[in-house]
C-alpha cells in the first residue's frame, strides 16, 4: 500500500523467480528437507500420472481418496504434491488453520508475471489489508450498480449472437459477453471503442491463453515462445491500465461506478491509498479471477438445462411468476428466485470452475494423523470434494433439490466450497453470482436450450474448469 505517515509498515510479498530451472531446484531442496514426512501415496516418478493430473484428474484424486483417505501425496513431475479432500480438509485449509499456507509460493505461482501482487497471489497481513480496503468495491449496492451494464450487454449479445434454430458455441458466446461486462464494469472501458477497449479485451484473452497451454510449453523461454507472447500482451495491458489510472487520478469523478475508479479512490484505515502499481495488480487479478469462472458457470448451467428439460421448465415457471417477462433486478436475483439459486448451487457443485485451491505449507503441520513438512505443495480440491458419495449421495446426478435451504444448511462445514472459504473466500462471489443468474435468466426468458444428440461434453481444467472445445447446443424459441 502507498505508505502514509502513521500507517504501520506492511512487509511486501517476496519476489518470485520466473525462471523454471531455479524453481525446480528449490522444489527439490524443499522435498529433501521434508523427506520421510509426507502423507502416503505414490512417490515414484510417473509421466502417466502427471499427464492424467493435467488432463483428467478427477478419477485419480477420487481413487487416491478411497485408498488413502482425506490426505495423501503423489509425485507430479519432479515433486511430491499433497492433496487434501473432503469437508474437514477444506475447512482446515481455508478456515481452521490457514496460517499454515501461502498462495504465492503455490503451484499457481506462474500467474504472478501477469497478475503481480493482487489479492490472489499475496498472503498474510499484506493480503488482509488489501482485502479490507477492497471490500467496499464489492458491497451489495456496488454490484447492484453493475446490473444495468449486465442487462444491456446481455440483451445485445442475445440479439446479435444467439440465432434461433442454429447450432451455437454457447461457451464462446458467453466468454465474449463476460469479457464485455468485465471491460465495462471493472475497467470502465467501452469494448466497442476501437482503441483501448478492444485492445484491452484482445490482449487480456491472449494473456490468459498462456495459462491454458501444456505445462511443458509454458516452461519455454526465448523469442516466439508463449512466454514472450504473454509478456508482450502484458505490456499492452499495462499501458492501457496505467493510462486509465492516471486519467482517473487527474479527473476524479465520484459518479463513475467502475471498479477501477473505486480502487483509485479507496483508502485504508490509516488513510493510505493504493499505489498505481497496486491498483493495476488488483484490477488484473479481478479480471483474471472473474472471467473464466463466470463464463464456465453459465455454460455448464446451460449444458445441464439442455439435458434436464424438467428443471428448465421449473425455472421458467419461477421466472414467469416472479418477473413476468421483465429483466431481473439485483434484488430479485439475490432473493426472489430460490429455484434458480438451487440450480446454480448444483452446477457449482458438479463443476466448480476454480476447482483447486493451490497452497504451499509455510510451516510443518499435521492433519488426519499425518505430518506435512514446511515447503510442501498442498492443494484442497472442491471438484473432487463435491463428488464424495458419503457427502453428496449419487454424486454424478444433477439434482438441484440437494440445495433447498434446509438441506444446504445441514451440510457439514467445508463440504461445499465453490467459492473457497475464510479470509480468502471469493471477493467477487456476489458479482459472479449476479452475472451468472442474470445471463441465465435473460437467455431462458427467450430461448430453450436443446442438447445435440450423440455429443458428450468433456471437461478441461487449465486453469479453470471449462467444456473442452466449447459447448455446441441448439437454441429454440421458448414457446
Ligand atoms: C461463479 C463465479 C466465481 C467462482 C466460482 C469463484 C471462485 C473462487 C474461489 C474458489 C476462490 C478461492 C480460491 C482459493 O481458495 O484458492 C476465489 C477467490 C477469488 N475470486 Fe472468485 N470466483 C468467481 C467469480 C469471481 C469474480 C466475478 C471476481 C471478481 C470480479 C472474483 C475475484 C476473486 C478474487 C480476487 C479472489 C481472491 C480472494 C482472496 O484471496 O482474498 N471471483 N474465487
Amino acid at each position: 500500500m502507498g505508505s502514509v505517515e502513521g500507517a504501520a509498515p506492511v512487509r511486501r510479498p517476496p519476489r518470485m523467480s520466473a525462471n523454471p530451472a531455479r524453481r525446480v531446484l528449490s522444489d527439490l531442496a524443499a522435498e529433501w528437507r521434508g523427506r520421510g514426512r509426507f502423507p502416503p501415496g505414490p512417490g515414484d516418478f510417473s509421466w502417466a500420472r502427471t499427464h492424467q493430473v493435467a488432463h483428467d484428474p478427477l478419477p485419480l484424486l477420487l481413487g487416491a481418496y478411497e485408498e488413502f483417505g482425506p490426505i495423501f501425496s503423489m509425485r507430479l513431475l519432479h515433486t511430491r504434491v499433497v492433496f487434501m479432500l473432503g469437508p474437514e480438509a477444506n475447512h482446515f485449509v481455508t478456515v481452521g488453520a490457514p496460517e499454515n499456507f501461502h498462495w504465492r509460493e503455490s503451484s499457481f505461482g506462474d500467474l504472478i508475471p501477469l497478475l503481480g501482487d493482487g489479492l490472489l497471489t499475496v498472503d498474510d497481513e499484506f493480503h488482509d489489508r488489501a482485502r479490507a480496503i477492497m471490500m467496499p468495491a464489492f458491497h451489495r449496492q456496488q454490484v447492484a450498480a453493475a446490473v444495468a451494464v449486465m442487462q444491456t450487454e446481455t440483451a445485445a449479445a442475445i440479439a446479435s449472437g444467439l440465432r434461433v434454430g442454429e447450432v451455437v458455441d454457447f461457451y464462446a458466446w458467453m466468454r465474449n459477453l463476460a469479457m464485455r461486462i468485465a471491460m465495462r464494469a471493472l475497467l470502465g472501458l467501452d469494448p466497442d471503442e476501437a482503441g483501448r477497449g478492444a485492445a484491452a479485451a484482445a490482449h487480456f484473452e491472449r494473456a490468459l491463453h498462456f495459462f491454458g497451454i501444456d505445462y511443458g510449453l509454458r516452461l519455454l523461454r526465448g523469442p516466439g515462445t508463449p512466454w514472450r507472447k504473454l509478456l508482450a500482451s502484458r505490456r499492452v495491458l499495462d499501458e492501457i491500465v496505467f493510462a486509465e489510472i492516471a486519467e482517473r487520478r487527474a479527473n476524479p469523478d465520484p459518479g463513475r461506478g467502475d471498479v477501477l475508479s473505486l480502487l483509485v479512490a479507496v483508502r485504508g484505515e490509516g488513510g493510505e491509498a493504493f499505489s498505481d502499481r497496486e491498483v493495476r495488480d488488483q484490477l488484473m487479478t479481478l479480471m483474471f479471477a472473474g472471467h473464466d469462472t463466470s463464463t464456465s458457470t453459465v455454460t455448464f448451467l446451460l449444458y445441464e438445462l439442455a439435458r434436464h428439460p424438467a428443471v428448465a421448465a421449473r425455472l421458467r415457471e419461477e421466472q414467469d411468476r416472479v418477473l413476468g417477462g421483465a429483466p431481473p433486478s439485483a434484488e430479485q436475483l439475490e432473493s426472489s428466485l430460490p429455484y434458480l439459486a438451487m440450480v446454480v448451487d448444483e452446477v457449482l457443485r458438479l463443476y466448480p470452475p476454480a476447482w483447486i485451491g493451490p497452497r504451499r505449507a509455510v510451516r510443518d503441520f499435521e492433519f488426519g494423523g499425518y505430518a506435512v513438512p514446511r515447503g510442501a505443495y498442498v492443494n484442497y480440491c472442491s471438484w473432487a470434494s463435491h463428488r464424495l458419495p458419503e457427502v453428496f449421495p449419487d454424486p454424478e446426478a444433477f439434482v438441484p433439490e440437494r440445495f433447498t435451504r434446509e438441506r444446504k444448511a445441514a451440510l457439514p462445514r467445508g463440504a461445499y466450497v465453490p467459492f473457497g472459504g475464510g479470509q480468502r473466500v471469493c471477493i467477487g462471489k456476489r458479482f459472479g453470482l449476479t452475472e451468472v443468474k442474470l445471463v441465465a435468466t435473460m437467455v431462458l426468458q427467450q430461448l430453450r436450450p436443446d442438447a445435440l444428440p450423440g455429443r458428450t461434453m468433456t471437461i478441461r481444467q487449465m486453469p479453470t474448469l471449462s467444456p473442452r472445445g466449447g459447448l455446441k447446443i441448439r437454441l429454440r424459441l421458448r414457446s
